[in-house]
């Protein structure tokens, strides 16, 4: 049931049962104490004139059982009620009425049946017993032994209604009541204002996070509290930058796609609609079709890049391949591009450590590292070498691919690994999509791996430095 309530309404039921339950057991207890105090200091009050009174008529008693003379003991009664007040009666041993005070109900009874006062004041010398009289009022009877000379001669027997005593415990539940009120009434308050003080911010935050769904991700949550919800807002926050970029990058992915590859379809449509012209002579057809061929070319190698980007981006299942014999594979890719570095008259070296371990990477993706890395080295550099070395540590297995080539400016290097980033140099002087590096940071990324550049600068070559971790 309690999770059907929202948490300000939950935090305000417990603490009001808490409040409610603790607020009566300690009432309970404490006015059970109160309680019996008030009656005990009663009857203890009454105890002691009892004693007194029966200690005063000891001798009054001794005469009357001697001469019968009864006058004594009713005067003598009479002033005590007068003076002390209470209610008395006089017995002897065998619980024959000898005196008793007006109004107590012996007018016509001569002997007493063996009540539990009596009983117990012969072996106690003092009995009590609470039980209604003969009106019906609950009564504290107390009997005392009346002893004169060392003999047990009666009894003294003190009535007193309990109604003055009920009426003071009474009066004491009413002051206690009232002084457990406040604090059951600060106890609600103080949860009025935990459950709010929660309850606010975390409405806050939901409403905050409603917004971003709907898409308004540039929403702040703005909290200046350092608690869990202050840390959670930090979250989300966090969370709505992040998804913020992401959109971002996403966005302009898309545009930038679309429009790498509007350019090459608009130069197809010109080359279709100038062959459709029929003056065109037989040379002219035969440059047009060449431009064609290779706008597709450039199209199909665009598409195979974002495909690849695609595929990455999708985040795949974790990979199991391994690169078994990774000399075998670094030598063979080595071969091919050798062959690609000396068609442009550019001198080639690879260095390679003959033990390198296993890789735990799937072969073709350090094919695409190489090949994109080696690539831009024999495509920006004019004249000079090529340099390749590969090398491992006990953690880590490292490929650096040098040049002499055009190299890059500091601001430029910053961006090298943007989606589509084509420094300034080398547009319209080279071809390239500016996809290759990005692909690379994205592998890299997939395998825990890391990638650097360096250049000393424009024209003075650059260095291009690959970590990946060898441990399987
Ligand atoms: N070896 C290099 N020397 C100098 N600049 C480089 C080198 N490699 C990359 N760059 C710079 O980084 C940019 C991005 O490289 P990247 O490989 O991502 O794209 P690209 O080579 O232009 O196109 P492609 O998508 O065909 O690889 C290049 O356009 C170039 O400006
Ligand atoms: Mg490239």
């Amino acid at each position: 049931m309690l999770n059907r309530l929202t948490i300000r309404q939950r935090i305000l039921v417990i603490f009001i049962v808490i409040a409610f339950v603790g607020g009566t057991v300690q009432f309970l207890i404490a006015g059970r104490q109160l309680e019996a105090a008030t009656l005990e200091f009663y009857q203890h009050h009454l105890e002691t004139d009892a004693l007194l009174v029966a200690v005063t008529f000891a001798e009054p008693l001794g005469h009357y059982l001697e001469d019968e003379d009864e006058d004594d003991i009713g005067r003598m009664l009479a002033t005590f009620q007068q003076e002390v007040g209470h209610n008395y009666l006089i017995l002897d041993r065998n619980y024959r009425v000898v005196g008793y005070t007006a109004n107590t109900g012996y007018e016509q009874v001569d002997r007493v049946p063996a009540s539990p006062e009596l009983i117990e004041a012969d072996t106690a010398q003092i009995g009590s017993d609470i039980r209604p009289n003969h009106a019906g009022e609950s009564t504290l009877y107390l009997a005392v032994s009346v002893i004169y000379e060392g003999d047990a001669l009666g009894y003294l027997v003190l009535s007193e209604p309990m109604a003055p005593a009920y009426a003071e415990v009474n009066r004491r539940y009413m002051e206690l009541a009232i002084a457990t009120l406040p604090v059951i009434v600060l106890v609600i308050g103080a949860s009025l204002w935990v459950s709010s003080t929660i309850s606010r911010p975390v409405q806050h935050l939901r409403d905050s996070a409603l917004n971003m769904a709907r898409g308004a991700l540039d929403t702040r949550i703005q909290s200046s509290s350092q608690d869990e919800i202050g840390q959670l807002g930090e979250t989300l926050n966090y969370m709505a930058g992040q998804l913020e970029t992401l959109m971002k990058t996403q966005r302009s992915f898309v545009s930038n796609a679309a429009h790498e590859l509007r350019t090459p379809l608009m130069t197809l449509k010109l080359r279709a609609e100038a062959l459709s012209d029929e003056t065109l002579s037989k040379n002219e057809r035969e440059t047009y079709l060449v431009d064609i061929r290779q706008e597709i070319d450039h199209m199909a190698e665009l598409v195979s890049a974002l495909l690849m980007l695609a595929r990455i981006d999708e985040g795949r299942q974790p990979h199991n391949g391994v690169v078994l014999d990774t000399v075998s594979l670094l030598h063979d890719i080595m071969r091919h591009w050798r062959i690609e570095a000396e068609a442009k008259r550019l001198e080639f070296f690879a260095q390679i450590d003959p033990d390198l371990p296993d890789l735990p990477m799937s072969p073709n993706d350090l094919r695409v590292v190489l090949d994109n890395l080696l690539s831009n080295a024999i495509k920006y550099t004019e004249q000079g070498h090529i340099r390749v070395m590969v090398s491992h540590t006990r953690q880590t297995f490292s490929i650096q691919v040098c040049d002499t080539g055009i190299g890059f400016t500091e601001q430029q290097r910053t961006h090298l690994f943007e989606r589509f980033y084509r420094s300034e140099t080398v547009r319209g002087r080279f071809s390239g999509n500016g996809l290759g590096l990005s692909i690379v940071m994205a592998i890299l990324d997939y395998y825990d791996g890391r990638i650097e550049a360096s250049s000393p600068g424009t024209e003075r070559g650059s260095e291009f430095t690959v970590h990946l971790p060898c441990r399987m």
